[in-house]
């Protein structure tokens, strides 16, 4: 892996200007954390480090006039940094299942997880914990009810037929059929069959929010951080490979279900009023995603045999947490009289 050595003579002789290229001892720090410098270093893994003398400006100054070479430096520092990716990648020495299970385990530690939002829901500390139901059962149906698509999307992206069938399994779930098994597990959980069998996921939720007093609305109103969470969502589903939409759905999302819906268990438990057959969504979720996630997660770990699998499973999982934790804030700023309505 270069950089140096791919770019322009023109270049190399600016970035040369003044240049102290040296050895650079194993793990030297060139900059201690909260530092701030603004020297540039480029780094070859030959172990030079080219140290131009003159500060940032200075050095960037050059290329005002040179913005060919400015675009050369920029593409190859952007080659530099996916190389980087796909080296620790290889070299991490994590085999597959160890690497999806370290990305899980990030992902209920971000913020879309440990969220304010969620703890004030759990705890019952919004302002008012029935009108931040609402709230949320009004603008999470604008999200929630297009699960059918983001998973649809993904199946069509994968090109092993195993993996579809498998998806395939969790499709049909969405749409209220049930092996007699699950639905035994689900027994347990409380959940009795007729509220759920032949019930597609979105009617359960939509039960819930009537049972809040939220009536139905089209979809074209549906508020605009609705809108642009649901379509950046998709965004991710439609455009990017495999590995990142699987990252998005499976362990950005499916992973994070259970620990994320509790505090709605909760605070439905604390407001009281709402039967369990209208609130029936969460704790089926709980349950039966507990074996979505599974299934998404083997998949992963398919995935997770390359470099380049690695590093767009891990893209896709935090781009789905960002969208996520976004929505969160917004629902919060509102639950506690802010942003308007
Ligand atoms: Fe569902």
């Amino acid at each position: 892996m270069t950089c140096f050595a791919d770019l322009p003579l023109v270049l190399q002789e600016q970035i040369n200007h003044n240049d102290q290229a040296k050895p650079l001892d194993t793990k030297e720090a060139l900059i201690e954390q909260e530092d701030f410098s603004q020297k540039v270093y480029l780094i070859e893994c030959d172990q030079l480090a080219k140290l131009p003398s003159s500060d940032c400006e200075s050095t960037f100054q050059q290329f005002i006039t040179d913005p060919v070479s400015l675009t050369s430096l920029t593409a190859a520092l952007v080659r530099l940094q996916e190389d980087c990716i796909k080296d620790e990648a290889a070299n991490d020495g994590y085999n597959s299942a160890y690497y999806v299970d370290y990305l899980a385990a990030l992902a209920l530690q971000h913020r879309a997880v440990c969220h304010p939002y969620l703890w004030g829901m759990a705890a019952g500390t919004l302002p008012s914990l029935y009108a931040a139901l609402q709230d949320f059962a009004r603008h999470y149906y604008g999200y929630s009810a297009h699960f059918p698509r983001y998973l649809t999307a993904l199946i069509s992206k994968l090109e092993n037929p195993e993996h579809r069938a498998a998806l395939l399994e969790n499709l049909t779930e969405e749409s209220g059929q049930y092996e007699e098994e699950e639905l035994m597990q689900l027994k347990e959980f409380g959940v009795q069959p007729e509220w759920i069998v032949g019930i597609p996921h979105p009617v359960l939720f939509k039960r819930f929010r009537n049972s809040l007093g939220v009536d139905n609305a089209a979809m074209d109103d549906d508020h605009i951080e609705v809108v642009c969470w649901r379509e950046q969502f998709l965004a991710i589903m439609n455009t990017g490979s495999a590995a990142e939409a699987l990252g998005a759905l499976g362990l950005g999302t499916e992973t994070i279900v259970q620990t994320i819906y509790q505090p709605f268990v909760e605070a439905i438990q604390k407001v009281g009023s709402i039967k369990p057959e209208d609130a029936v969504f969460f704790p089926l979720h709980t349950a039966v995603d507990d074996h979505h996630q599974a299934t998404l997660k083997a998949i992963a770990i398919d995935f997770a045999a390359t470099p380049a699998g690695r590093a767009d499973l891990a893209k896709g999982m935090f781009k789905a947490l960002a969208l996520r934790d976004s929505f969160w804030s917004w629902l919060y700023a509102r639950a506690q009289g802010e942003n308007g309505t």
